[in-house]
């Protein structure tokens, strides 16, 4: 089992995709186990993308992902990074598959509206970050059997 963290991030929420953004994400089957609405301070944008510190556009990220409310997404299940990340499609929406969110929704590699954790370790670390143990629901779906074998 993985935990993967997306941030629907300001853009997404300005521009109104949350609805189809979200739709494709719970079409392809994954799992929701937690949700919420907020605004990311400057501190959690630093240790959030701390890996990109330095780099030339880490100031402009940071102005970005702090710009306004984003919503924060919690998936747990068997290969969810993978499954993510391939659903999101390329960092840079100019080089994003059609089909994919990017692809069909964006223009811009500093707008490119959705974030998605990249390895398994980034993933548990990055809902820990994001969400209390207590925001985080064990839940069982009667149509689970439909999806996984
Ligand atoms: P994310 O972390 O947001 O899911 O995106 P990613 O893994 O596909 O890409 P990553 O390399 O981790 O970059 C993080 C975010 O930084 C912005 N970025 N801008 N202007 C640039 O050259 C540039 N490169 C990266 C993007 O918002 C990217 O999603
Ligand atoms: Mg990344």
């Amino acid at each position: 089992m993985e935990q993967s963290l997306i941030i629907l991030k300001p853009d997404a929420l300005q521009r109104g995709l949350v609805g189809p953004i979200l739709t494709r994400l719970e079409a392809r089957g994954l799992k929701f186990v937690g949700l919420k609405l907020m605004q990311i301070s400057s501190e959690l944008a630093h240790k959030h993308y701390g890996t990109h510190e330095g780099k030339p556009f880490f100031a402009g990220l940071v102005s970005y992902i702090t710009s306004g409310p984003v919503l924060v997404v919690a998936v747990a299940g068997k290969d969810v990074i993978e499954i993510i990340r391939s659903t999101v499609g390329a960092t840079n929406p100019v080089k994003a598959a059609p089909g994919t969110i990017r692809g069909d929704f964006g223009v811009n590699i500093g707008r490119n509206l959705i974030h998605a954790s990249d390895s398994p370790e980034n993933g548990t670390q990055e809902v820990a970050l994001f969400f209390a143990k207590n925001e985080l629901l064990t839940v069982e779906r009667s149509v689970d059997q439909w999806i996984t074998e």
